[in-house]
């Protein structure tokens, strides 16, 4: 089969498209036949080696220890393990690899049973591989993280990429009043995602425009842990979800002694992919309260500059590698 390698970490150069065996499925396993792939900055990290910290969490030190990429696939099961009742072949799946060892950047991915859920009726393989980690991680920031209620004031900092066009949807289904922090070029899809307000960042400062909020969600951009606080509402919540390094170690060196302090609760979030989770994102999409907005797809030969396209960190929604183009 194709698949997009990498024996190095390194620039999106360090990827090349190879001849690879086909896995086949383990015990438990499920052998998926791979539509699409969503991008995330995870696999960014991955590929980088950079931070460091990315090393440690995939398991390679020197190089890295899978040596394909690709977290958030959408296929259809092509063949299973001894054990597997839930799925069989022909079945339409999607799922977030991204603790068992990603592999989506390529025609065929073994992954446990119990990583897949059914893909949602309705929508492509392409949107669904848009999905599973920036909708889940949304999820659980909001509303786990974020205890967000209805009628709460939220603020999605970094309101429309990958992370951010979900929450600002997950957001307003909860009934949270959803405040958009994005550039200008985006303030119209902000509004037509659910925000009933939006900040250009670049002509506004939210933490000193007198205004406070219930919640406010930091998916990217770097800001003081400070203005965040600043910007809360009394006994409000900020749930950092990304962004620079200065902005993750504030968040969860300061935090624990700013939340004691009062005046509001810094919380950090490691967001866990699960199907119960992905279960729930996938009733919103399958009702229609929230939709993937997807910049741009490439095909997996393209996979390289996909990459480089995401480290701009602009991309409006997310990036998808088509690897079996939807109806092929
Ligand atoms: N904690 C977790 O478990 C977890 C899980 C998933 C992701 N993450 C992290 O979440 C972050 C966001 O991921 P993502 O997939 O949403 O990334 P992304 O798609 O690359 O984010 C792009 C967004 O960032 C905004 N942005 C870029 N530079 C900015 C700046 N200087 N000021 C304000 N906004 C800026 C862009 O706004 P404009 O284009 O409108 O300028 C766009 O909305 C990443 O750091 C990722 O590692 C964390």
């Amino acid at each position: 089969m194709q698949a997009i390698v990498y024996t190095q970490y390194g620039s999106p150069d360090v990827l090349q498209l190879r001849e690879v065996a086909a896995p086949q499925p383990a015990d438990g396993e499920v052998l998926v036949k791979v539509h699409a792939t969503g991008l995330n900055a995870a696999d960014r990290y991955a590929l980088s080696g950079q931070p460091i910290i990315a090393r440690l969490i995939t398991g390679g030190l020197r190089r890295p220890k899978h040596t394909i990429l690709g977290a958030d696939v959408a296929g259809v099961v092509a063949g299973v393990g001894r054990g597997v009742t839930q799925f069989q072949p022909g079945n339409a799946v999607y799922g977030d690899l991204s603790g068992v060892g990603s592999g989506g950047l390529a025609e065929y991915v073994c992954a446990p049973e119990g990583v897949w859920a059914r893909k949602p009726e309705g929508i492509s393989f392409e949107q669904a591989a848009a999905v599973p980690m920036a909708a889940v991680t949304a999820l659980q920031g909001l509303r786990d993280k974020g205890q967000l209620r209805a009628g709460q004031r939220v603020l999605i900092y970094g309101a429309s990429g990958g992370v951010g066009t979900f929450a600002v949807q997950i957001a307003a289904a909860l009934g949270g009043e959803v405040t958009a922090v994005c550039s200008a070029r985006n303030a119209d899809m902000a509004r037509a995602l659910g925000a009933t307000h939006v900040i250009d960042y670049a002509r506004e400062d939210f933490a000193r425009n007198g205004q406070r909020y219930d919640l406010i969600l930091a998916a990217n951009g770097y800001r003081p842990i400070g203005d965040y606080r600043r910007a809360l509402a009394p006994g409000g919540v900020y749930v950092m979800v990304g962004g620079t390094m200065s902005q993750i170690f504030q968040a969860l060196l300061l935090g624990p002694l700013l939340s004691a302090r009062g005046g509001g609760q810094i919380a950090s979030l490691t967001a866990r992919p699960n199907r119960t989770d992905l279960a729930y994102v996938g009733e919103l999409l399958q009702t229609g309260k929230i939709r993937p907005v997807i910049d741009r797809c490439y095909p997996l030969s393209e996979t390289p500059e996909a990459f480089r396209y995401l480290e701009w960190e602009h991309a409006r929604g997310k990036v998808v590698i088509n690897v079996y183009p939807s109806g092929s």
